[in-house]
């Protein structure tokens, strides 16, 4: 940066201007609810967290701790700004003993979350999530919660449920994963040579991810005859197929329309179970908005005791996205002045009391951009105060959404405070 020139902000982070900030807090309101209604309890943790976490949570072999976390040293230690939600509400769900509470713990989090990625529509190096984690409940019905919620919390947040796709699978845990990552090795092997450096690495260490590869031999070679059959074959193998598939049916009993991917695979290493993704269409590469599944190892893998998990977590960006309202500030009294009233301002403060939100102007200009002023605000009255107004003991109260004018005697506030209430009614604000 050179001297005098502004600071800019970093790479992939963004500013969310007041007219995000209104949508984000509606956002937030929403999702409180949607949670409460299922018995979710908001915890938050740390944005910074001890690297380890995450290199035995997420999975060392991830993409996620091989080359985007955000890590740093401070006296001898070595943290990182997290990456995800999971790894640290399991380190505090420990920590603070709640697996000592009566099971099951129903958690959720909305937070920043950092990663080191390419930025594009969609992706950001920092951007938020809203999370939920299930500790203590196994069995299809906890699966189907949780999916159900994530759901349900999309709705609630206007994204409507056409634009949405769902989907279910499950790679079966301990040793059938294990048999089903073998088998995929069996497939892969004889085409080994005409994959990239980096897809011949996945292979070594972390096989499953070929699966969500882009790349076109990948994208041929899991299209095929061959690896349909292997596919199906599978299923008779999984230990947690009958659960995947209870679940399935208990979404659909509530009318969520879902679907199986049995190419689906996601990109953190705690998954034993069940695993589903939220994706749309109209985001483009970055499709998935919402991403979980099951972790029956995690706890005991971070020190607790075994412990069913399961749980999701939304991008908050994607979500906006897909929102189809846009928020209108709050309706507003906007008081048109031309000079020092201390009525004026006694009465913004009174309405302030009652709950109105009141704005004066401070600009002492003419009186007709001051009422432009109140348009651009989304008021839906002016209260004028000028001299002359004063002087008879008047104030002028324009209805600026009708268009009408009348002339109110001191004391105005209750007169105003009804006017106002009505306009609000009326328009449904
Ligand atoms: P994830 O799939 O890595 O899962 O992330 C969840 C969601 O976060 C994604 O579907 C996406 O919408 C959003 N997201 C991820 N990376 C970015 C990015 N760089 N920019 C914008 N949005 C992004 C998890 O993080 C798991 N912890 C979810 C979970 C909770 N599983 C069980 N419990």
């Amino acid at each position: 940066m050179s001297a005098g020139s502004a600071c800019q902000r970093i790479k992939g982070t963004v500013d969310l201007l007041p007219e995000d900030t209104r949508a984000w807090r509606a956002l937030a309101q929403a999702v409180t609810d949607e949670m409460a209604l299922t018995g979710y309890e908001e915890i938050r943790t740390p944005l910074l967290e001890p690297t380890e976490l995450f290199v035995r949570g997420v999975g060392e072999e991830t993409d996620i701790v091989t080359k985007e976390m955000f890590t740093f040293e401070r006296a001898d230690r070595s943290m990182t700004l997290r990456p995800e939600g999971t790894a640290g509400v399991v380190r505090a769900y420990l920590e603070n003993g709640m697996h000592r509470r009566p099971s099951p713990q129903r958690l959720y989090y909305m937070g920043p979350m950092f990663r080191y990625e390419r930025p594009q529509a969609g992706r950001q190096r920092q951007f938020h999530q809203i999370g939920a984690e299930l500790f203590g409940a196994k069995g299809a019905p906890a699966d189907a919660e949780c999916i159900l919620l994530a759901w349900r919390v999309l709705q609630r947040a206007g994204v409507p449920a056409e634009a949405l796709s769902l989907q279910v699978n499950s790679v079966g845990s301990g040793e059938s994963r294990a048999r089903f990552v073998n088998g995929l090795k069996d497939l892969v092997r004889p085409h080994l040579d005409k994959l990239d450096e980096v897809h011949q690495q996945r292979y070594e260490k972390n096989p499953l991810r070929l699966l969500d590869s882009k790349d076109p031999y990948c994208v041929e070679l899991f299209a095929s005859a061959a690896f349909e059959q292997f596919l199906n074959d599978s299923i008779a193998l999984n230990d947690a197929w009958d659960q995947c598939e209870k679940t399935i049916d208990l979404l659909k009993a509530m009318g969520v329309p879902v679907s199986i991917n049995r190419r689906l695979v996601r990109g953190l290493d705690y998954y034993t179970g069940v695993v589903f993704e939220v994706s749309s269409n109209l985001l483009g590469a970055q499709s998935a908005v919402c991403g979980g599944g099951r972790y029956d190892n995690l706890v005991a893998s971070l020190g607790g005791p075994d412990t069913p998990a399961t749980g999701f977590g939304i991008g908050v960006e994607r979500l906006m996205l897909l929102q189809q309202a846009s928020i209108a500030p709050p309706p507003c009294v906007y008081i048109v002045t031309d000079q020092y009233h201390a009525d004026a301002f006694q009465l913004a403060a009174t309405l302030r009391a009652e709950g109105i939100p009141c704005q004066v102007d401070l600009s002492g200009r003419a009186f007709g951009k001051q009422l432009a002023s109140a348009e651009k605000a989304g008021a839906v009255l002016a209260v004028i105060r000028g001299e002359e107004e004063a002087r008879h003991g008047g104030w002028v109260v324009k209805d600026l959404a009708a268009k009408t004018q009348s002339v109110l005697e001191t004391p105005c506030t209750a007169a105003v405070v009804d006017m106002y209430r009505q306009r609000v009614e009326t328009s449904g604000s």
